[in-house]
């Protein structure tokens, strides 16, 4: 039984002519212990899925299963105490409270759960160990590097015990040595059992990953599993023979592959459901494009 299971979900964003389909009848089953890289140009609703995966969005249409459990049409406040057990959150833009140490943000998930601050602070400590940050408890985050500052964010995710990690590009604004920090203590967590799931624009990064998901136009358009220590397939086919240096390289690499990936692999993922039911796709499509245009 899959930890998690989408079957054709459909995210719209806004009314009228101003439709965007953000997610575009996504099904993708993912088990306990994967870890999942999701990659895609900007705009190809990479964090509209890990949205929806981790409760913060309701699908428009299809199911979500979580746990073998119907969460696609729970109550907010449901979703919400479900999300806080089961899910912890890394985003690109740290978002640790600036006027609070790294101890007093790790633990204050734990405020909302009602428990006292001596516990919570011994709680909050044991978690700074174990990513490797107990000296820096009394720190402030302008203190820290980018990517301390984002182990300290992943030890607030953590301080709920959840079994899921959503990561929307939560090395996004690191240099390559945080980057690596990042990765390698995400790492570390998923060796203890820990499902995770992140977005990256960089293909060096899928080395970490045992399977990488290739989003376009809210579709999934690649599904590849992968070995650690390998960066993909389709990624290193396109792209490894070229030097990278910065990370618009790295970006115009991404836009490279996805150019790169053949017509068949898009008609392969499309079932002939699909192809039936898609009459009115180009006309929604380009109306999306329009609207990215004028902007
Ligand atoms: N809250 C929102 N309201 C309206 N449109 C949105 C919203 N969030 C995302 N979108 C649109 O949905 C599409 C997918 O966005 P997103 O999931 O953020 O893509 P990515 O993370 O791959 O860059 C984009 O066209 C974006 O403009
Ligand atoms: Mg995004």
């Amino acid at each position: 039984m899959p930890l998690i299971k989408l079957e054709d979900v459909s995210k719209l964003y806004g009314f009228g002519d101003a439709t965007t389909l953000a997610l575009d009848e996504v099904s993708l089953s993912i088990d306990k212990g994967e870890f999942v890289a999701v990659m895609g140009p900007s705009g190809s609703g990479k964090s509209t899925l890990l949205n929806v995966l981790g409760l913060l969005d309701r699908p428009t249409n299809g199911t979500y299963r979580l746990q073998n459990r119907l969460v696609d049409r729970l109550s907010q406040s449901r979703a919400a105490k479900l999300r806080r057990d089961t899910i912890g959150f890394i985003f690109q833009s740290y978002n640790l409270l600036p006027k609070l140490t790294v101890l007093e943000n790790v633990a204050l998930p734990l405020t909302y759960k009602g428990i006292g601050a001596t516990k919570r602070f011994k709680q909050a400590s044991q978690i700074l160990e174990r990513v490797g940050m107990q000296n820096r408890e009394y720190y402030y985050p302008y203190q820290l590097s980018g990517g301390q500052i984002q182990c300290a964010a992943i030890a607030r995710a953590l301080v709920n015990d959840p079994s899921i990690i959503i990561a929307d590009e939560p090395t996004g604004n690191l240099d390559s040595a945080g980057s690596r920090l990042v990765m390698e203590l995400l790492s570390e967590i998923h060796k203890m059992g820990n499902t995770i799931i992140f977005v990256t624009h960089n293909p060096e990064l899928t080395k970490y990953a045992t399977r990488v998901v290739y989003m376009r136009d809210g579709m999934i358009i690649e599904d590849e599993p992968t070995m650690i220590g390998e960066v993909a397939k389709t990624v290193r086919r396109r792209l490894y023979t070229q030097p990278r240096m910065t990370a618009e390289d790295d970006l115009m690499g991404v836009s490279l592959l996805m150019k790169a990936v053949p017509d068949k692999a898009v008609s392969k993922s499309s079932s002939s459901k699909r192809t039936k039911s898609k009459k009115g796709t180009t006309s929604r499509r380009k109306r999306r494009y329009q609207k990215v245009k004028s902007t």
